[in-house]
């Protein structure tokens, strides 16, 4: 029988990359993506699900509960797949108060509903997508586990936080069948032009500078987006009710490395027409306000209980990235 499932956010980066992949590994099931289309939704990231019978497409927000439960009523939903959110550190420092409502209030109210939905259905299952951002900042050693106390630094990851705090008191409160994925800095084809990877090379290839905050040594732990959206897979078929799972690929990187990596690509596939390196278009800007020094994710649960590996290492990935971005051009 077709199983339905309710995909929210998947206009956006990591969500239209996982919706693809899962209408081609899951061809009897339905997907409804359901999404506001913020500015960080993009349709066009979606065209090839376009005309498949088992895809459909809502434009709504996770806030507004009358639409979340018509949902679930004209549907028989057996399945969440939690992605939408404000995610971009920088604006929940200008404007925090969207965190708050999509990612706390919408989290809770796609619960509730969920939740009143099952009538205390244990086979339905709410996969939550969050961050290692809630876990705070780690010093030049040690790894976050599942079992690293939340610290959260910035109104972004403290929204996050909230909101994985509120689907953990869904499962011991009412014994929903939920699970967390908290996962590391995501690079890839589609992602928006206000975060790292793609800053770097639309400025690169429109010749300008290349903001890096601080002093670029910054360390974040980069996973290819397809590998992410694989995990994300494995947790909901065969991770444990209430448990949280960390996603990465110990590719931890420098932003400054970073920088410089996708400079010598550049220059390789589209040398400057004066013939020197884009990465002296590098320019250090005053830093972000609270800015963590370095994540890093320890995966061994999600690789020892659930047989998780991720396929790319950073070389292969990030080398997929640029050519994504230099067709797309
Ligand atoms: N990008 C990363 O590196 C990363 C890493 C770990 C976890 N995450 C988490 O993964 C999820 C997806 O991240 P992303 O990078 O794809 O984000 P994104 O900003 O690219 O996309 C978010 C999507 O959610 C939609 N959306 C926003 N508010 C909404 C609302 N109120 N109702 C319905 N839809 C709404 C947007 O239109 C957009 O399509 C987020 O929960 C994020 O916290 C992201």
């Amino acid at each position: 029988m077709k199983k339905t499932i309710l995909v929210t956010g998947g206009a956006g980066f990591i969500g239209s990359n996982f919706v693809p992949y899962y209408l081609a590994k899951y061809p009897d099931h339905k997907l409804i993506n359901l999404d506001a289309m913020t500015y960080a939704g993009n349709l066009d990231n979606l065209k090839e699900c376009e005309g498949n019978a088992n895809y459909e497409f809502i434009k709504g927000d996770i806030c507004d509960r009358p639409l979340i439960e018509k949902i679930f009523a004209e549907n028989n939903i057996q399945g969440v797949y939690h992605f939408a959110a404000e995610s971009h550190v920088d604006n929940s420092i200008t404007g925090p108060g969207a965190f708050i409502q999509t990612n706390v209030v919408g989290t809770f109210t796609l619960l509730d509903v969920a939740r009143l939905a099952w009538k205390g259905n244990k086979t339905n299952r709410f996969l939550h997508v969050s961050t290692d951002e809630v876990y705070g900042t780690l010093g030049e050693t040690g790894l976050f586990t599942e079992e690293t106390p939340y610290a959260p630094n910035s109104p972004y990851s403290a929204s996050k936080a909230s909101s994985d705090m509120v689907v953990r008191s869904y499962f011991h409160t009412y014994g929903m069948n939920v699970v967390t994925t908290n996962c590391s800095n995501n690079y890839g084809p589609k992602q928006h032009n206000e975060k790292l990877i793609p800053t770097i090379i639309r400025k690169a290839l429109a010749q300008q500078n290349i903001p890096i905050y601080g002093d670029g040594k910054n360390i974040r732990d980069w996973l290819y987006v397809l590998d992410h959206c694989k995990g994300i897979d494995l947790v909901f078929e065969n991770g444990l009710s209430g448990e949280t799972y960390n996603i990465g690929g110990r590719n931890e990187r420098l932003n400054i490395d970073i920088a410089k990596k996708i400079c010598a690509l550049l220059d390789e596939r589209m040398p400057r027409a004066d013939k020197k390196s884009y990465s002296e278009l590098i320019t250090y800007v005053e830093d972000r306000l609270g800015h963590d020094r370095r994540y890093a994710i320890d995966a061994t649960k999600l690789e020892t209980k659930l047989g998780w590996k991720a396929d790319e290492n950073f070389e292969s990935g990030i080398v997929k990235t640029v050519d994504w971005y230099l067709t797309k051009r």
